[in-house]
């Protein structure tokens, strides 16, 4: 439905055009591709971004409530990191030989995240991921992992869709054919759902002595329920099975030691990327020094795992977070923005709820189907970026979001939720809606 004459994100959508001609599936990473937003009214092509704001290749500006899809933490161009990756980029970048700064970032990982004793380093989430994956396979032996959540693109985590192809469907999204994976990896992926400890007993005695990881995300935009995370722990011991959690979407918004300093549960391995370096391509891979040690053996290397760029920012990001207490910001950032939408939900009378973990809050409108759901979701998306805030129905917080920020976001979804009331309640929502129903393809059983 996107068209170009006379649009606002003109230029946006040609490029998106020439894109869909030139790279195949048009953008790097999914979560970007226009179709998950208001398709031909929301931004597809950023000019630079500062601080909160972000603007697009048309010119124009938007408070971002997408922070880089979670990798910005600080705040865009942030001064302090930028200015040491700066000086750090005077002095190259990679060499020949190793650099001392992996030793002094491995050294701020060990003493803030509760399972690190070592450390290794990547470019990005999946990539870590897949590491910790190969480290925890090497160190027992055994093949098979099982997963929860999303994983990023490898073969390791994509091989579950081998022997069926619905097993993706609640973790990424729906419909996702496992080509270009090899059929030998069927079997080695087994999903389990989220917050049923039964279940993940059941899976671990039908593969006993075969599994080598649980790969999960401890949450992402809900808190665990009570001793869910304890029982895990507690089965993966009894099993002899590395648990790995994927930190990568949390990060250090939960406390600045990430999600298990914050949840008081400790796994044997953790993966770390996006918000560890405030934008910078960055990955880490940590854990207890028995689970890591034999990594020594096995063959994990690549030339940009050194690149001195990435380990500047991270160490700068991390101690900036402490510094700045960038989590406690976020708490607070978050509780007056779910407090104030709930607030304007009910004087506008808009049924719709705003909840979740206060650093990433998100709105669940009522509709009377699933489709009425989604219409009211892109409608909101689609008014709320014509009034400059780029988003989902969710708001994943950064710290350059300030008082001014949020109260310009409370404005426009005043007037956008009094907006979707009367087009609920006059039936009027398709009428409305000037672009396709947004795809929220990722359907994660970690909500
Ligand atoms: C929990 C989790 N793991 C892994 C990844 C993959 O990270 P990347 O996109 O940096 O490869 C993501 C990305 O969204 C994620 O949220």
């Amino acid at each position: 439905m996107a068209t170009t004459v006379g649009n606002r994100v003109r230029r946006s959508l040609e490029s998106y055009q020439r894109a869909n001609q030139l790279i195949p599936g048009a953008t790097q990473l999914v979560s970007r591709r226009p179709t998950r937003y208001a398709n031909g009214i929301s931004p597809v092509y950023a000019e630079k971004a500062k601080g909160a704001y972000l603007w697009d290749v048309d010119g124009n500006r938007y408070i971002d409530w997408v922070s880089g899809i979670g990798s910005i933490i600080l705040g865009y161009a942030d001064e302090v990191v930028d200015d040491a990756v700066r000086e750090q980029l005077s002095r190259g970048t990679v060499y020949s030989i190793s650099h001392e700064l992996e030793l002094e970032l491995a050294e701020e990982l060990v003493n803030r995240i509760p399972c690190a004793e070592m450390v290794r380093y990547a470019k990005g989430g999946g990539e870590a991921c897949a590491i910790a994956v190969r480290i925890a396979r090497g160190t027992t032996g055994r093949d098979k992992v099982l997963f929860c959540g999303y994983h990023g693109w490898h073969d390791w985590y994509l091989a579950a869709n081998l022997e069926q192809d619905a097993h993706l469907d609640e973790h990424l999204f729906p419909g996702i054919e496992p080509l270009g994976v090899p059929q030998a990896l069927a079997g080695t992926a087994i999903p389990f759902p989220y917050g049923d400890l039964d279940m993940l007993g059941t899976i671990l005695d039908e593969h006993r002595d075969q599994v080598a990881a649980i790969m999960m995300e401890p949450l992402r935009s809900e808190w665990p329920p009570e001793g869910y995370l304890e029982g895990v722990v507690k089965l993966a011991r009894e099993h002899g099975v590395v648990l790995i959690f994927d930190e990568v979407s949390t990060g250090f918004r939960p406390s600045p030691g990430g999600a298990q300093a914050r949840l008081g549960v400790t796994p044997d391995m953790a993966v770390f990327a996006k918000s560890i370096s405030n934008g910078y391509a960055m990955g880490a891979v940590v854990g207890k020094r028995e689970v890591m040690e034999p990594a020594a053996q096995m063959f994990i290397s690549s030339t940009y795992w050194g690149d001195t760029l990435g380990l500047r920012a991270a160490l700068t990001t991390l101690r900036e977070i402490t510094r700045r207490d960038v989590p406690g910001t976020l708490d607070q950032l978050g509780q007056n923005l779910i407090r104030e939408l709930n607030q304007i939900a009910d004087e506008t009378s808009l049924d719709v709820r705003c909840a979740g973990v206060n650093y990433h809050p998100h709105l669940a409108f009522a509709g009377s189907d699933a489709n009425e759901q989604r219409q009211l979701s892109t409608l909101y998306i689609q008014e709320m970026a014509k009034r400059g805030c780029h988003g989902y129905a969710s708001f994943y917080t950064n710290a350059s979001q300030d008082s001014a920020v949020l109260q310009q976001t409370l404005e426009a979804a005043r007037e956008v939720f009094g907006l979707l009331a009367t087009a609920r309640s006059d039936g009027r929502l398709m009428e409305l809606l000037e672009c396709d129903l947004s795809q929220d393809f990722f359907r994660r059983l970690v909500d």
